[in-house]
């Protein structure tokens, strides 16, 4: 374990068995309709790679990334678009790949901007869920794992840009941003 941790919540083998689990029911629904995956960078960026080789429908993978003014634990609920989409969404199967639903501010900002574009269906698939954290209601079609109201870092996710390379997913010391 990474020795800014204090414990790992999720291991590599957790996530990739509910990341093909994840694939398999999005699949189904989808059946040969085709989807088109916005991941939202920069957390979603290994999550999405990983999901959409679990998706047997037939998908398009687009980015967007937000920032979120705020402390880099807390986000603040005020989003700016920093890079847009480069397909147009209206009359398609939009599916918003995130990483973390903690506030549900950013998805909320999000999804009312994509919903303006009229898409002809507009769902959300969390890696996370911080389900004991007081949240704007969002409803996350697709969640891989309720987690606790804690920092957690890798998989995609980072403090201060780092840890986004580790294989798991852990809670990151309390230290190393009270510092
Ligand atoms: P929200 O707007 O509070 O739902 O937070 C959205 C974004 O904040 C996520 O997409 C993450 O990038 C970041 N975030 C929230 N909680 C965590 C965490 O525990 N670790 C790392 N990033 C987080």
């Amino acid at each position: 374990m990474h020795p800014d941790l204090d414990h790992i919540v999720l291991t590599e083998d957790e996530i990739k068995r509910r990341v093909a689990e994840l694939g398999e029911q999005v699949s189904r629904d989808y059946g040969e309709e085709s989807i088109l995956l916005i991941a939202v960078l920069r957390g979603a960026a290994l999550f999405v790679a990983d999901l959409a080789r679990e998706i047997t429908s037939p998908i398009e993978i687009d980015f967007m990334a937000v920032s979120s003014y705020g402390s880099s634990t807390e986000s603040s609920g005020v989003v700016r678009i920093i890079k847009d989409l480069e397909e147009l969404i209206e009359g398609r199967n939009v599916l918003v790949v995130e990483d973390i639903i903690d506030t549900g501010l950013t998805l909320k900002y999000l999804l009312k901007n994509l919903a303006s574009r009229k898409p002809k269906t507009l769902e959300i698939v969390s890696l996370l869920y911080k389900k004991d954290k007081q949240r704007v209601p969002i409803s996350c079609k697709y969640v891989g794992f309720d987690v606790p109201d804690e920092f957690v870092v890798g998989y995609g996710l980072d403090y201060a840009e780092r840890y986004r390379n580790l294989p798991y997913i852990g809670v990151l010391r309390r230290e190393i941003y009270a510092e």
